[in-house]
């Protein structure tokens, strides 16, 4: 893969917590491919959400490097830390809406904070835009609050704010986690069509198996500190990793019961 194709590689990460009693990344490699839905899943305390904050600078390695478009993360230099954060937008776990504020109040948020200058107008604009790339009807959802939205709909309203910036790379963290059946696959779609209509990189962190087989160009399986699998869903369908292994045939058990 040329570097051009790379949006994050992390290289030989090494962090612990706890002044360094509790290691929770011993050596972790990973390159997102531009352009890619590329899920990490993992067993819950694996250091996913860890993860997710060394892509986005919040924490640093105490050894190894993170790169974004092939740049190191310039974590000393806070002006230079927005810049970089600006390539990222992020949905949040169970959307994150303001209760108290409408449908366009949310999306507009982060343009309230980063386009200042913009006029009224123009924020609808690019948010029925936005709403409307989501798959919400502009008109109808705008002046709604939060209480007044389906889960599957405060998805949508979450991810058109999570893009409302324009970012080139979008990071889910558990998006499908406490959805019933109907709009998880919702959301599974949405990702997929997201990635594809913005022409963005996604990174989606889950232990949603089906979700990743059906969405992911990449699984990336995180575990002991390491990235101990990587490759396409047909791939991991048939890997040997003891822990990958577990986890694809509690879900395959899951599912047989669930049929019986
Ligand atoms: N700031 C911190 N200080 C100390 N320990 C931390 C900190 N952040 C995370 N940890 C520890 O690192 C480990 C990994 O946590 P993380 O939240 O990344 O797991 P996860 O894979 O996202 O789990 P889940 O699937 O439950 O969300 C956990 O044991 C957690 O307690
Ligand atoms: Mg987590």
């Amino acid at each position: 893969m040329s570097k051009d194709g790379i949006a994050v590689e992390i290289r030989d990460v090494y962090k612990s917590f706890g002044g360094g009693r509790y290691q929770v990344f011993k050596g972790l490699n990973l390159v997102v491919p531009k352009g890619d839905v590329t899920f990490v899943l993992g067993p819950s305390g694996v250091g996913k959400s860890v993860m997710l904050k060394h892509i986005l600078g919040l924490l640093q390695p105490d050894s190894g490097e993170v790169l974004i478009f092939g740049e190191h993360i310039p974590y000393k230099d806070s002006r230079g830390l927005n810049e970089m954060r600006k390539h990222f937008g992020m949905l949040f776990q169970y959307a994150a809406l303001f209760d108290d504020m409408t449908v366009f109040q949310n999306v507009s948020f982060p343009l309230v904070e980063h386009r200042k200058g913009l006029t009224r107008e123009e924020m609808r604009r690019i948010v029925a835009e936005k709403l409307e790339a989501v798959g919400l009807q502009p008109e109808t959802s705008m002046d709604k609050f939060p209480s007044e939205l389906s889960g599957g709909m405060k998805k949508r309203v979450g991810l058109a704010r999570a893009i409302v910036l324009e970012p080139e790379i979008l990071l889910y963290d558990e998006p499908t986690t406490g959805l019933d059946p109907v709009t998880r696959a919702m959301v599974d779609d949405l990702i997929v069509d997201t990635n594809k209509r913005f022409g963005l990189t996604s990174i989606v962190i889950s232990h949603d198996i089906p979700s990743a087989l059906y969405s992911a160009n990449h699984i990336a399986f995180l575990f002991d500190g390491q990235i101990v699998f990587w490759g396409t869903p047909d791939q991991f369908r048939k890997t040997d990793h003891p822990m990958a292994r577990e986890f694809l045939d509690a879900e395959e058990r899951h599912r047989k019961e669930m049929h019986a």
